[in-house]
């Protein structure tokens, strides 16, 4: 099938019936449904210039802080599809729906980032319907490169002033709204009452997301992936953004498995893998029991 733009689109579907979407463009997951075809990821109702929701990915470069242009240039490529992929690594045997994207740089992308690639992106979606990103990004160049890297994983929400974040009390955080200053969080959870863009640094690997008025909380589980980055632009910054509602941020927030502060280095012939699992339970959890999992 084929996304807004003509671009090819993968639909991943569970036996029980959920389901997620992947974009060519980008390698963008679009969309990912529950059992009862519940949308789980933001995407805005704006007229697309790219997809604004869903699960872009950022490399090899977050934010602004390099040379190149904003969350580096994956996001913006046609990524082609590996239709022998190798199998499943005994981590993933459960995943019964999976497909493999491949970027490598163009002569384009060589010009404003010198360093060949190869980048492999798994999309997998398991029986229960939670949804894992593997990717596996390789040095195939003579000389060592580094690069930040994040999910940046638009989950839906009901309200924002309803919704808090588990698992990132009293960490350290960057702060994009203040120069990058770093700040230390306090104890409680994380709750929202204004404009937020923050990258927590060593971040535990189990993080929840507890949406209260949906009764639904995401569970976010990552590997090789220290930082978490929690962005939500509230009122102001929505009105200047073009390919977003005035309104939205209410059903949006930003909670990104990531790699920033101190980024990835892969000497010639090396390979980094960076995995984040998104799942969701139907209750909210109360805090004794989601520290019963995050010791899993
Ligand atoms: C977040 C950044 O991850 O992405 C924000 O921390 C940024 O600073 C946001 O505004 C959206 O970025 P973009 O390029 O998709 O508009």
């Amino acid at each position: 099938t084929k996304d807004w733009n003509g671009v090819d689109k993968i639909v991943l579907r569970s036996p029980r019936g959920a389901s997620a979407r992947v974009s060519l463009h980008g390698g963008q997951v679009t969309s990912w449904r529950n059992e009862q075809g519940e949308e789980l990821l933001f995407t805005s109702s704006k007229p697309p210039k790219a997809v604004r929701g869903g699960i872009p990915i950022c490399f090899p470069q977050f934010g602004n802080c390099g040379s190149l242009e904003q969350h580096g240039f994956a996001r913006n490529k046609i990524w082609t599809i590996d239709e022998n992929p190798p199998p499943l690594s005994p981590n993933d045997s459960h995943a019964k729906s999976f497909i493999d994207l491949l970027l490598k740089p163009s002569e384009e992308d060589l010009k404003c980032w010198p360093h060949s690639f190869e980048f492999r992106l798994r999309v997998s979606l398991a029986a229960d319907g939670s949804l894992a990103l593997i990717s596996r990004i390789r040095n195939v160049n003579g000389k060592p490169f580094s690069f930040s890297f994040a999910y940046h994983t638009y989950l839906s929400v009901s309200d924002i002033s309803e919704v808090r974040i588990e698992g990132l009390e009293t960490l350290d955080y960057l702060d994009n709204l203040c120069q990058k200053e770093r700040f230390t969080e306090q104890g409680d959870a994380i709750t929202f009452e204004s404009e937020v863009d923050r990258v927590y640094l060593s971040t535990p690997n189990v993080v929840a997301v507890l949406d209260h008025e949906r009764k639904r909380t995401y569970v976010i589980r990552k590997d090789g992936l220290p930082d978490v980055v929690v962005w939500n632009p509230w009122e102001k910054k929505s009105k200047s953004m073009v390919d977003f509602g005035d309104d939205e941020y209410k059903q949006m927030l930003c909670v990104d498995g990531a790699v920033i502060e101190k980024p990835v280095t892969l000497k010639p012939g090396e390979e980094w893998t960076g995995r984040v699992e998104l799942s969701v339970v139907a209750s909210t959890l109360c805090s004794e029991q989601f520290d019963v999992q995050r010791g899993m």
